[in-house]
């Protein structure tokens, strides 16, 4: 002590400075541990559960009021004004924009109608208002099953759980109407208790158990994806697993490329409708998003769904997970440049330079299989027999098939190119040497000319080549949104008015 009084006897101004540095060190310390407990407390406000919410509560509003930054993150999905050049989150006409599409599905609900995904908070009116779930009338009416609901809604599980998983599947599409009805929510991934991450859908677990995992041990990082897995996958209606159920299963057993899903569609001799041209057994693949993910550079690095699609947000001091999943591209800066330094122009360039390249050739396989369609139905016109057209249809299958399972997977261009490059380049091999066996057959039954190419510039023209009646299906569905859809929605409100909201107290 005496040394340093020594010392700053001999230069005062020594003093000064450590009495001025020691007065700026604590005011810094000051504000530091002031805007710690500020954060604390809004994070404990942030977090104080405000309302009790019971394990199978389908209703994103009572969520919301616990947290509601992710609540209001995830309203974020009804915002539609983002458009990439493929992607976004507004509607695409699918059909409009590739009439050739109508062809492809003739016979199938798709060529009705057929829009680009947009975000999770439409999931139930866009289902309602497609004409692929046409017109009921009753409960027990209409072209689709029940199955068709499993995607779209929390009240799903809140519903198997009330009345069990193989009666879910049962019965048809309309029959849910008033019972699913809030679009994709907290209650699909999240465990009310916890709110850790979970596995809603049986389907996803049961195809683990079949695969020997448990999914149960899936890690932290896992789960992140898993949870869009149990929606953004291949999937089909076994009708074999419980009588008179429509059981969502998901054809995994041998693997997840094109070629394992399609032995194993080959083995149960399934199909999803037979084609109304070329009278082909046909796949419809759904959007195995997932699966095709997989063998891409992120996946094998480790990244998620979630790390791309719901990347981190701060807000008021609160780092918490941006619920808004949507294109990336609208938010590169969160979603790619965490991990990349590149530029947002450069980035965005890469996504698209592969979206292009691929798109480039599946145009083509589109054409190749238009063409094969019309020249099987000459083929049949011209009394082809069942046997000399068994190896041409299970071509033009599995051909479709591969163009399929790469043109359903949103975002597979860029979650996986070189595979997605793969598997249309089989596509179109098959594709080819399946027009090929119907040129000889065609010639054996002196046929030896070129077949045209339908006129199917536009949708319209498309569908009324494959014989739709378009306006009857249109007028049928306006007639139901007027009739049919307001009942559902008066008993589900009914119904909802007896849930239990309960406060906690806590606050
Ligand atoms: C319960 C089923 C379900 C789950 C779980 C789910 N999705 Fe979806 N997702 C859908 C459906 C259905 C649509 C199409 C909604 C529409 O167009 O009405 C969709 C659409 C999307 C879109 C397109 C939105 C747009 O703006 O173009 C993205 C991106 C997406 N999902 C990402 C994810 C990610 C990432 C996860 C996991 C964190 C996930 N989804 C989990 C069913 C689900
Ligand atoms: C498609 C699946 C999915 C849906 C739907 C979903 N979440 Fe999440 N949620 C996630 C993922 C993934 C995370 C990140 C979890 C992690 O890494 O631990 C997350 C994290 C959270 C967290 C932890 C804090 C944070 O922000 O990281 C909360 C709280 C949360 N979600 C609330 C909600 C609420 C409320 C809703 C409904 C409005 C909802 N979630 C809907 C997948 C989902
Ligand atoms: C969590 C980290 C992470 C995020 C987020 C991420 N990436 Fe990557 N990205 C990687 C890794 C790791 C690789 C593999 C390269 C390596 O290992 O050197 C990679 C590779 C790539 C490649 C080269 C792939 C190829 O085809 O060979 C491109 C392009 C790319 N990323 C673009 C993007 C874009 C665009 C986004 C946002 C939508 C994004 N990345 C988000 C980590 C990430
Ligand atoms: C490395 C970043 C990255 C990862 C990881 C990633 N995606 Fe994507 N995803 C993208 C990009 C980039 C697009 C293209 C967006 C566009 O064209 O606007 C995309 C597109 C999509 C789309 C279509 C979006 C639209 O606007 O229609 C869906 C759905 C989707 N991804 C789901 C998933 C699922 C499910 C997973 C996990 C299995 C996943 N993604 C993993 C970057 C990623």
């Amino acid at each position: 002590m005496s040394s340093n009084l020594k010392i700053t006897e001999k230069r005062p101004w020594l003093a000064w400075f450590l009495f001025s540095a020691t007065v700026v060190v604590v005011f810094v310390l000051g504000l530091l541990a002031s805007s710690i407990v500020e954060r604390r407390t809004e994070a404990a406000y942030v977090n104080v559960p405000k309302t009790e919410i019971s394990a199978f509560e389908p209703r994103n509003e009572v969520w919301g009021q616990n947290y509601p930054r992710e609540f209001q993150s995830y309203y974020g999905t009804a915002d539609t004004t983002f458009r990439s050049k493929y992607n976004g989150n507004s509607t695409i006409d699918m059909l409009e924009v590739d009439p050739r599409l109508v062809v492809l599905w003739a016979g199938y609900g798709f060529s009705k109608d057929y829009n680009q995904g947009r975000g999770h908070y439409y999931a139930i009116s866009d289902v309602q208002n497609t004409l692929r779930t046409g017109a009921p009338t009753s409960k027990t009416d209409g072209p689709m099953p029940a199955t068709c609901m499993t995607c779209k809604s929390p009240d799903v599980p809140r519903l198997m759980n009330k009345i069990g998983v193989a009666q879910f599947y049962t019965g048809k599409w309309a029959g849910l109407g008033a019972e699913i009805v809030n679009p994709i929510g907290c209650a699909d991934c999240h465990d009310a208790e916890t709110m850790n991450l979970t596995i809603t859908r049986p389907a996803l677990v049961e195809a683990f158990e079949r695969m020997g995992k448990d999914i149960k041990k899936a890690s932290h990082q896992d789960m992140r994806s898993l949870v869009c897995a149990q929606c953004h996958v291949e999937y089909y209606f076994d009708k074999k697993v419980v009588e008179g159920a429509n059981y969502l299963k998901l054809p995994w057993d041998n693997g997840f490329s094109a070629e394992n899903m399609e032995e194993y569609y080959d083995n149960i001799e399934f199909s999803d409708w037979t084609h109304s041209i070329s009278k082909a057994p046909m796949l419809k693949a759904q959007h195995p998003g997932y699966e095709i993910h997989s063998t891409g550079i992120h996946a094998q690095r480790g990244v998620s769904c979630a790390d791309c699609h719901m990347p981190y947000k701060s807000e008021g001091g609160q780092k918490f997970t941006d619920h808004k999943m949507q294109s990336p591209l609208n938010n590169i800066a969160s979603s790619c440049q965490v991990c990349h330094r590149e530029e947002g122009a450069t980035l965005m360039a890469n996504v698209y330079d592969r979206q292009d390249k691929i798109i480039e050739n599946r145009d083509k396989l589109e054409e190749v299989l238009v063409r094969a369609h019309v020249e099987a139905k000459k083929a049949w016109d011209l009394g082809a027999s069942e046997k000399q057209m068994q190896d041409i249809l299970m071509g033009i299958r599995h051909a479709q098939w591969r163009w399929d399972y790469a043109a359903a997977s949103h975002g597979g261009s860029f979650h996986s190119p070189i595979e997605l490059g793969r598997v249309i380049s089989t596509g179109i091999t098959i594709g080819q040497e399946t027009r090929i066996q119907l040129a000889r057959l065609l010639a054996s039954l002196n046929f030896n000319q070129e077949i045209p190419y339908p006129d199917i510039s536009t949708k319209e023209k498309a569908q009324e080549f494959i014989g739709l009646d378009m306006d009857k299906l249109n007028s049928d569905k306006k007639e139901f949104l007027k009739t049919v859809l307001p009942g559902w929605e008066k008993e589900a409100a009914e119904r909802e008015k007896t849930y239990n909201v309960v406060a906690s107290g806590k606050e």
